[in-house]
């Protein structure tokens, strides 16, 4: 039907509001127009809109909140409208599976945060804790929008408080995909997972310029908190990706290995039992000198799947090696020494990031495999000032609290309290494999020998030898994994390159494992 008029006012009929709608649409499209559009590739970014067509599969995204726009009155920003207002939000499917999604839009206020703004991303991870679904956010934001003041701090803070409700109910992933500064970084860091790309994206909670002022420092932004930074210095980022395509190709990596919501089990990929699932490179991985190093991700990708391996925080506390794999077609988290960096040590940095994934897996039932080959903790008045007491404690904390199947495969070393935070029998493993090349004992050889012969030792003609000879009998002791078995602390003692079968077998037979803590609030992780 036609516009009719009535007076002054001329109705538009059906047609005309079908062509409204369209044009509505057009124009949210359009974001903050051509102009900042082509600003934003020329800086080798991507839109927001652009980012949502990576993630999602075709045609599957359904957007919410469109035509929303900012009640913002002062500095003339009420004169200055965009459709969306600078965030794109909605639903769609990753990988088939319903997955939430918020897009900043950069090209309208920089993608700043205003009251409306945030209350679009706050009714998507409401939906998303309804429906149990994983919550994806792309950050590219010049923060709270200068004009709205504190009602831009209080969504903000509405964020913050979802992104802790959340926490262990659904994943949440973020891509930084240009700015984040100030405290819009609170956001990120709730989540489970956060991806950084390389030269466009950066977070720091002062940027550059109050640094110079406070500390007289000169530092360019991507110094402070490019994705370098942040995943090498500070662990705040979990991946650092050369492009955005390959950030969206991670979150969707991720999202592969995990259940939607804490009451599901992650996707199952089909896997047929071959007869021999023997893996004979295993055998020759352990150096003949127990003092020389190798790869703890050889044993890693030996034992799972194959290509199935997704390292996290790769860049970070490289001493510890942990990342997603599958075995038999099923998720694990891996969590493995790396004798290769500062011969497998636990620091703080290693038992921080190791403790934090573990929670993530066990929030989210998936089942853990621990590799061993520790020395001990890291001494040294740099590891205990900066709380190796405390932050060691995490990861024995992690672990002892995990009620997901949990199997550990000591390769070699497994000294002191080491051996006990590396996921033993003692604090709750489910089943605990040994190679023959195991040495579970207090301490090494030597520093035994050291201590506990110290008065025959020095008494000695010859010292080197006697410490030799008593180093030669406290290996043949204990340098092995048979004491541990003997106690049944060790289940099996395995050929190496039996392990990838025992595993299958392992994971299979706690597939239905049932575990509870005892009734609490919360406990009191040492933070
Ligand atoms: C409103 C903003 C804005 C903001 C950018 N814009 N940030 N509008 N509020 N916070 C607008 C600009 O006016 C500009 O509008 C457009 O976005 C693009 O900005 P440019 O400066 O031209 O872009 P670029 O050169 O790439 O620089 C990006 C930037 C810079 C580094 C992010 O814009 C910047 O420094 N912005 C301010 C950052 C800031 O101090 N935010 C507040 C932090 S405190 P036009 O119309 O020209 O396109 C904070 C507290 C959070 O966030 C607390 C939570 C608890």
């Amino acid at each position: 039907m036609d516009s009719t008029t009535k007076g002054v006012y001329t109705l538009p009929g059906n047609q005309e509001k079908y062509d409204l709608l369209k044009k509505k649409n057009q124009e949210a499209l359009q974001g903050g127009g051509e102009a900042r559009i082509a600003s934003q590739h020329k800086k080798g970014k991507l839109t927001a809109r652009e980012r949502i067509h990576l993630l999602m599969d075709e045609g599957s995204f359904q957007e919410i909140d469109k035509f929303v726009m900012h009640r913002g009155k002062d500095f003339g920003i009420d004169n200055e409208h965009y459709l969306g207002d600078g965030v794109v939000t909605g639903y769609g499917n990753v990988n088939g599976r319903l997955t939430y999604v918020f897009s900043q839009d950069f090209t309208v206020f920089g993608g700043s945060l205003s009251e409306t703004h945030a209350e679009k991303i706050c009714k998507i991870m409401d939906m998303a804790m309804k429906n149990g679904a994983p919550v994806i956010g792309l950050n590219d934001s010049g923060g709270a929008r200068i004009q709205e003041g504190v009602n831009s701090l209080g969504g903000y803070a509405d964020i913050f408080y979802r992104n802790t409700l959340a926490s262990g109910v659904v994943p949440q992933i973020s891509g930084i995909m240009g700015p984040c500064a100030g405290g819009a970084v609170y956001s990120p860091a709730i989540t489970d997972f956060i991806l950084m790309v390389e030269d466009t994206s950066y977070m720091f909670v002062t940027g550059p310029n109050v640094v110079k002022t406070v500390t007289q420092e000169n530092v360019t932004a991507e110094e402070l908190g490019g994705a370098s930074a942040h995943s090498v210095k500070s662990g705040v980022t979990h991946f650092s990706c050369a492009n955005e395509m390959e950030c969206i190709n991670h979150i969707k990596q991720i999202l592969s290995y995990v259940p939607q919501n804490c009451e599901d089990t992650a996707p199952v990929f089909p896997y047929e039992m071959k007869e021999d699932e023997s893996r004979k490179v295993l055998d020759e991985v352990i150096p003949e000198n127990p003092n020389h190093p190798y790869d703890m991700r050889e044993v890693i990708e030996g034992t799972v799947d194959e290509g199935s391996f997704l390292e996290v925080h790769k860049n970070y506390a490289d001493n510890i090696v942990v990342g997603f794999a599958r075995i038999a077609g099923r998720s694990i988290g891996v969590v493995g020494n790396q004798p290769q960096s500062m011969a497998g040590v636990l620091d703080n940095d290693a038992s921080v990031k190791a403790a934090r994934f573990v929670r993530f897996c066990d929030s989210f039932n998936v089942p853990l495999l621990v590799l061993v080959d520790v020395p001990g903790f890291l001494p040294g008045t740099d590891q205990e000032w900066n709380g190796i007491i405390t932050n060691g404690a995490k990861l024995l904390y992690a672990f002892s609290e995990a009620t997901v199947p949990r199997i550990t495969v000591i390769t070699r070393k497994a000294y002191g309290g080491a051996y006990d935070v590396m996921n033993s029998k003692h604090i709750g493993a489910d089943l605990n494999f040994a190679w023959p090349t195991a040495e579970i004992a207090v301490m090494g050889a030597k520093g035994a020998a050291e201590i506990i012969f110290k008065k025959e030792i020095a008494e000695a003609d010859d010292k080197e030898a006697k410490l030799q000879e008593k180093v030669d009998e406290y290996t043949a002791k204990f340098a092995n994994p048979y004491r541990a078995a003997h106690r049944g602390f060790i289940d099996e003692v395995i050929m190496p390159s039996e392990t990838r079968e025992k595993l299958i077998r392992g994971f299979k037979m706690l597939e239905n494992k049932v575990d509870k803590l005892p009734r609490k609030k919360h406990g009191n992780i040492p933070l």
